[in-house]
């Protein structure tokens, strides 16, 4: 069993930290908000991911959170767990990824530092570079990216589908793969640069999947296909998989539109136009805009009309807000003059525009409304199609952003029901 200092208790901190204690391995999570480590020792966890707060307290006795960097002088593995935002230019900011470097305790032996946060393809030979100026030669180096997707990242983290190690010492990278020796994971070795890459490449084709579904969604949509009916299809197809084929109001989240945007800024740096990623982007953006259109077609002008919004966080089973659909929603639906409720199980809504409404249940948002837009398929969302809120609602109208419900059961319950890129309820008559 090792010994892992990890730098940043954020979400990948935290989930790396709390992942790495429940393998057996001894854990240093080091953080420079007094508040946040002062919570975290308390067993406080700062957001909502399934098993992390269980897997703190289970291993409590292997953890340890700390403001000084001293406590990780002894480790033998130093993760890179920080922020890396956009800046104005689109780049990755890896500022605070040169404060873990700069603040590096007197560090003895060969200690390996681990990069975690997804970084532009070079920072690793920027990083080495760095450390050997800074008379730290004797400190290892390797890239580790992570896979885990918010709402199942301990689960992700136990069965991965695979662990990426890039490293410029063979050595090294043996150490890093030895932390993972509990798992089941297939490993794939390279060097830096490509493990860096594969990160990005590997967003960058789940958010394709999600593009071309959506619109393959929207031609369904002026054809009379159904694009549920179509995934399944395609999907069975084992050159093509089923997954990340459900069409909807498009993606959201602290990392696929950070990573695309990061992708597209460094191909063009060096150069190249991405073309593919350019158009994958614009679709999405486009995506999240349809459900105003759809909105319009059953109700006409927005202005005055009252739209409850159901499910507020980028997906379910978070309280993350980043980069989510609901908020371009509300803004839209402000600007056209609507009056907006919003319901989120758990995202406290925080994040939206001035002006919406929050309610504390399902039927409270959709009461009186005109509509109700499906935005984030939570479970709680599945039995929508009922009398009650049928009742409730001025006119029934469910606009199914991500295909959720059955329509024709909703159409069974006196709903008006529109998903994205099914039949409408009366499909004419094909002309002869
Ligand atoms: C994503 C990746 O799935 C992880 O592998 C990766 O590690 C992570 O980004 C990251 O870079 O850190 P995450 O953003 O948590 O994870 O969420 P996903 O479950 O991938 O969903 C992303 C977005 O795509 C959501 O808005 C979701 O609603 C949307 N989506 C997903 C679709 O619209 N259709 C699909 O078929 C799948």
């Amino acid at each position: 069993m090792s010994k892992v200092g990890i730098f940043g208790a954020g979400w990948v901190g935290l989930v790396t930290g709390s992942c790495f204690a429940e393998l057996g391995h001894e854990v240093v999570i080091r953080d420079v908000v007094p508040e946040k480590i002062e919570a975290l020792r308390k067993g406080d966890v700062p957001f909502h991911e399934q098993q992390v707060p269980e897997l703190l307290q289970r291993n409590a006795e292997r953890l340890t959170f700390t403001l000084d960097v001293n406590d990780v002088a002894d480790c033998e593995l130093l993760f890179i767990c920080v922020d890396t935002p956009p800046t104005y230019s689109g780049d990755a900011d890896l500022s605070r990824v040169w404060t873990v470097i700069d603040e590096l305790p007197n560090l003895k032996g060969r200690p390996i530092l681990v990069m975690k946060s997804t970084v532009p393809v070079g920072t690793g030979e920027k990083v080495r570079h760095g450390l050997d100026s800074r008379g730290l030669g004797h400190v290892g180096y390797a890239s580790n990216p992570e896979f885990l997707a918010e709402g199942r990242a301990v689960e992700d983290f136990m069965n991965p589908d695979r662990v990426v190690v890039g490293a410029f010492e063979e050595a090294d990278g043996d150490a890093v793969a030895a932390l993972y020796s509990g798992l089941e994971a297939p490993i794939v070795r390279c060097d830096v640069n490509s493990a860096e890459m594969i990160k990005l490449a590997a967003n960058a084709f789940l958010m394709t999947r999600i593009s071309f579904i959506n619109e393959i969604a929207n031609v369904c949509e002026a054809t009379g296909a159904d694009v549920v009916k179509v995934a399944a299809g395609i999907g069975l197809d084992r050159r093509l998989g089923p997954h990340f084929l459900n069409a909807g109001i498009g993606y959201g989240g602290s990392c696929f539109p950070k990573d695309s945007l990061a992708l597209k800024q460094l191909a063009s740096n060096s150069g190249y136009h991405f073309q593919l990623l350019s158009a994958v982007i614009e679709v999405n953006e486009l995506q999240k805009r349809r459900v105003i259109q759809k909105l319009k077609k059953h109700l006409g002008p927005l202005r005055g009309k009252s739209v409850a919004l159901l499910g507020l966080a980028f997906k379910p089973n978070t309280d993350d807000m980043r980069e989510a659909p609901s908020i371009v929603l509300a803004s839209r639906l402000l600007a056209e003059g609507a009056e907006v409720r919003g319901w989120d199980p758990v995202a406290d809504g925080r994040a939206l525009p001035r002006g919406v409404e929050i309610a504390t249940s399902v039927l409270d948002a959709v009461r009186g409304a005109d509509a109700a837009v499906i935005v984030t398929e939570w479970a709680e969302l599945k039995t929508l199609a009922r009398d009650e809120i049928r009742d409730a609602m001025a006119n029934a109208l469910i606009i199914d952003g991500r295909n959720l419900l059955d329509p024709a059961a909703a159409r069974e319950a006196g709903f008006e029901y529109e998903g994205i890129g099914r039949p409408a309820a009366l499909v004419a008559e094909p002309s002869v």
